[in-house]
């Protein structure tokens, strides 16, 4: 769904009725819940004693749920995001963004965060979300996944941050759609960022839209072309909003687990993780540390990047640079969930394994079991078929074969950097016409039952 500013107050009711359940009741204690919480990469981390590399695994779950590095200072103090979420009526401007229009961007709700009352509310269908004032609840329970509000002693939202988890987790929608326990390093293909960055109130895009040299409404048009689950991590860099078919030049957002012994990273393969965890921190997300990358300053590439020294970056306080390992070392044991037995065909699968490793040649490239190459991972365009618009956007002018483990979790959007493929159908069909592989219909349904099951 895409939102338009002005269109997601449109969303809720008129008149929203102020009889919150949530509003009744008493909040403090309940951020404790939300630190206290499992997941896979807890069964990895806590198996034995807690020694000092399970201990910064902890750090690093905590640096990816809830630091925001800083970048406050961008997302409250320049864009303004929260006097939009917070409404007119609570100290803001406009009308506000209730939860059901959150819900409807794709952000979600921690239930682990929630007090038993407030689960209770949710459950009987008492809580009000169509109420911007209930959001601002949820934010101060440290409950909205990826956000973190920053309120004054009278309760005004004065500010706000995201974190890593606001594009790569979900929940498992246990409670109601959007309402469940988090799931990390699963890439939010809900989640329409550019209807989040939109919601700044009018004239607050103008420093955005300065330098990229262009209208804020031209900012606000690009924005809108990016659609659920998509996020362009090279706009700020080179200015390019569109390819040249006219498709948006946003990416997908990808999972965050399953890359342990991957070699590069991001769909070009712009560097280790740690590279692509302070190039984010710093230059997406806008917190406050230290970025060093000589490549952009190749001004043909990237003109505003070069411009805007954005290679020189520095902070001081650095608020990013000493939290790098812990959340490396986090990234490192997020496993990629095992598909339910349920959800594919496993003969078909057992036959799809066998055709993946010989006629089709997949192997050739997505190496058992990791999936990529282990070495140099990293494919000009013509290997694969496709043109090399987004490749040439990285200083690799690569693009990196993508692990395949979990699949089946982000199915929404497509497949392959832009999700040009709506399907793993057509991305089969594609590789049997390049690579004239030949593929019988029966053979093309084996291989997507195997990339099911991965
Ligand atoms: C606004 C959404 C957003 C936020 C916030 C975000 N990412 Fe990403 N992430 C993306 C997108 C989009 C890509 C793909 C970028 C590309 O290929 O150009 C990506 C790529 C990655 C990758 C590479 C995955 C792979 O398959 O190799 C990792 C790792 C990653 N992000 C980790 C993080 C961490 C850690 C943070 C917090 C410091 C973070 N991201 C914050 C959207 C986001
Ligand atoms: C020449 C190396 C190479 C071969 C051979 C190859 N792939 Fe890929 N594969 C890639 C690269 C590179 C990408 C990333 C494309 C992109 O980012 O747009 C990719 C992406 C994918 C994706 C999309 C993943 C995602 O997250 O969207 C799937 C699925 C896939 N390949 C399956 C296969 C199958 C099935 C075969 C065999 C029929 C195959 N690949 C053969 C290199 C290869």
């Amino acid at each position: 769904m895409r939102l338009h500013p002005r269109r997601v107050g449109a969303l809720s009711p008129p008149r929203p009725v102020w009889l919150t359940a949530l509003a009744a009741v008493g909040f403090l204690g309940a951020l404790a819940v939300a630190l206290a919480l499992g997941g896979r990469a807890d069964a990895h981390a806590y198996g034995g004693q807690a020694g000092p590399a399970q201990q910064l695994i902890a750090t690093g779950k905590q640096v990816f749920r809830f630091d925001t590095f800083g970048d406050e200072q961008f997302w409250g103090s320049t864009l303004q995001i929260n006097k939009a979420v917070a409404g007119a009526a609570h100290g803001g401007v406009g009308p506000g963004v209730s939860p059901k229009t959150a819900l409807a961007v794709g952000l979600k709700v921690d239930v682990n965060a929630l007090p038993a009352s407030v689960v209770t509310a949710l459950k009987n269908g008492t809580a009000n979300l169509d109420d911007p004032a209930t959001t601002l609840a949820l934010l101060k329970l440290n409950a909205v996944v990826g956000l973190k509000g920053v309120f004054n002693g009278s309760g005004t939202l004065t500010s706000l941050g995201i974190t890593c988890a606001v594009c790569h987790s979900t929940v498992d929608n246990s409670l109601a759609p959007g309402i469940g326990h988090r799931l990390d390093g699963w890439a939010n293909r809900d989640l329409n960022v550019g209807a989040i960055v939109n919601l700044a109130p009018s004239g607050r895009l103008q420093p955005v839209a300065d330098q990229l040299k262009v209208s804020e409404a031209t900012v606000r048009t690009v924005l809108n072309s990016w659609g659920p689950g998509k996020f362009d991590a090279e706009l700020f860099l080179d200015g390019k909003a569109f390819q040249p078919n006219g498709r948006s030049a946003a990416t997908l957002i990808p999972p965050a687990f399953g890359l342990a012994g991957v070699n590069l990273h991001t769909w070009t393969g712009w560097g280790s993780v740690t590279q692509w965890n302070a190039f984010v921190a710093n230059l997406e997300m806008h917190g406050q540390g230290t970025y060093l990358d000589s490549r952009l300053d190749n001004a043909a590439q990237f003109p505003i990047a070069a411009a805007n020294k954005l290679g020189h970056t520095r902070h001081s306080p650095d608020l990013i640079t000493s939290k790098l390992p812990a959340l490396a070392a986090y990234e490192e044991v997020l496993t990629a969930p095992t598909p339910p037995p349920t959800s594919f065909d496993a003969a078909a699968a057992k036959r799809g394994a066998v055709l993946f490793a010989g006629k089709a040649g997949c192997a050739t490239c997505h190496v058992q079991p990791l999936f990529t190459e282990p070495g140099f991972n990293l494919h000009p365009a013509s290997d694969i078929g496709i043109d090399s618009f987004q490749a040439d956007r990285s200083p690799t002018h690569m693009y990196r074969t993508a692990p395949l483990h979990g699949l089946w979790t982000h199915t929404k959007g497509g497949f392959y950097h832009d999700g040009r493929f709506p399907t793993l159908l057509d991305v089969v069909n594609h590789y049997d016409t390049f690579g004239h592989l030949g593929l019988t219909p029966r053979e093309k349904s084996d291989l997507v039952e195997y990339l099911k099951s991965l």
